[in-house]
């Protein structure tokens, strides 16, 4: 071995490590975690609370601000402010919400395109304004939208699109920054969820995952440091520190404990990549059948009522979807499979939501498409 050369590279490296240890004085002693309130998000680099933390503390555009009731608070360029719900600096994730509780209002105008974020996953939703009585159906309405004679409604399945467009007017389609993608079309939703949003810089998540604070390398740099990475991560410059306090000969020590920070590193970049992909598979969300069309519903026997209302099930007086009396010259439908009776009005509108019964949840067989009818 090269003794003198390997020297040579120790003390160029101890050079370096002096730098660093300046830059750790300047970045971090100026910058303290800080909070709204205890159970508030964290805040630090790259957010920042301009009343409390000093400018080089934060990364442009991620500054917060706390309200009246020390809520959390961030201001997105063109879409006015929103309440933090948590942030999660490894991942480089932040949440947020309304702070009056009416996601779906701003979700209508919001604009991501002058922020530092983006969503992690999309889903497009189509808004409708409906006066019908959606108490029949497996919707869920938009409450803060909705009033006493109308009803707001989200969805992103076709054939909801396809039978709402028919019955309510169109307030908009929005691309919603939603926490998990879904596999399928969700039939209804009140929009209420908090939106996951990501950065892409500063890169700071890996800094952070090793349990280091991520900065400005110094006041003047726009450059991005990783600092006080602790023991278990085994910075830089503790490693520097034990080759000064072994001395500078100690080559072989210096060799070994490289060999077990570099055994570390990879065996803690494993477990971090194991837990990367345990998120990134995630669990497929239940399947939502989509509605019948027209055919299939018409192929399903019809009645019509006589005046002695002689009913396909005498103990069924009732539709268990309007919960009203069956009366002369109505017409009802029953669904092959199960039997299940209803005002054919009310079933066709279920069915075209919904392809399972209402009373017993089987899907009515679908059968074969009539060709010439
Ligand atoms: C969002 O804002 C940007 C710039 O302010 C604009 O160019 C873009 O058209 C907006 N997008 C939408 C969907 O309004
Ligand atoms: C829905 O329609 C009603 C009138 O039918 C209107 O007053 C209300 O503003 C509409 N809401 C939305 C969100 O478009």
């Amino acid at each position: 071995m090269d003794t003198h050369k390997t020297n040579t590279v120790c003390l160029l490296l101890l050079f370096i490590s002096s730098f660093s240890s300046y830059t750790v004085v300047t970045s971090t002693q100026l910058c303290s975690n800080s909070a709204c309130r205890r159970s508030e998000p964290l805040i630090r680099f790259p957010f920042r609370l301009p009343n409390r933390q000093p400018e080089p503390c934060g990364y442009p555009g991620f500054g917060l601000s706390c309200d009246a009731t020390n809520q959390t608070l961030i201001k997105l360029p063109n879409s006015g402010q929103f309440r933090v719900q948590s942030i999660d600096y490894g991942t480089q994730e932040i949440w947020i919400n309304d702070p009056n509780n009416c996601l779906p209002a701003r979700l209508l105008s919001l604009n991501l395109s002058d922020s530092p974020f983006l969503g992690v996953f999309y889903q497009d939703f189509t808004l409708f304004n409906c006066s019908l009585d959606y108490t029949k159906y497996r919707l869920n309405p938009i409450a803060c939208l909705s009033g006493s004679s109308y009803t707001v409604f989200a969805t992103s399945n076709t054939g909801a699109i396809r039978f709402l467009s028919a019955k309510c007017s169109l307030v908009g389609t929005i691309t919603v920054p939603v926490q998990w993608p879904f596999y399928e079309q969700v039939l209804s939703s009140d929009l209420s969820d908090d939106l996951r949003l990501t950065w892409v810089a500063p890169k700071c998540g890996r800094c952070e995952s090793r349990g280091g604070r991520c900065g400005f390398k110094s006041n003047t740099s726009r450059e991005i440091g990783c600092f006080n990475a602790p023991q278990h991560g085994i910075p830089r410059s503790a490693r520097y520190a034990i080759t000064v306090g072994a001395g500078v000969p100690a080559l072989l020590c210096l060799v070994g404990l490289f060999c077990y920070v570099f055994g570390r590193v990879k065996s803690y970049n494993r477990r971090n990549h194991s837990t990367g992909e345990f998120t990134s598979t995630v669990a497929p969300q239940p399947t939502i059948i989509l509605g019948l069309d027209g055919l299939t519903i018409e192929s399903y026997p019809k009645t019509v009522l006589g005046e002695s209302r002689r009913l396909p099930k005498p103990d069924e007086t009732m539709c268990p979807i309007c919960l009203s009396e069956y009366r002369p010259k109505e017409t009802l439908r029953s669904l092959p499979d199960c039997q299940h009776c209803f005002h054919a009005n009310c079933i066709d509108e279920w069915l075209h939501l919904n392809a399972t019964c209402p009373v017993c949840r089987n899907s009515p067989q679908r059968s074969p498409r009539p060709r010439d009818s």
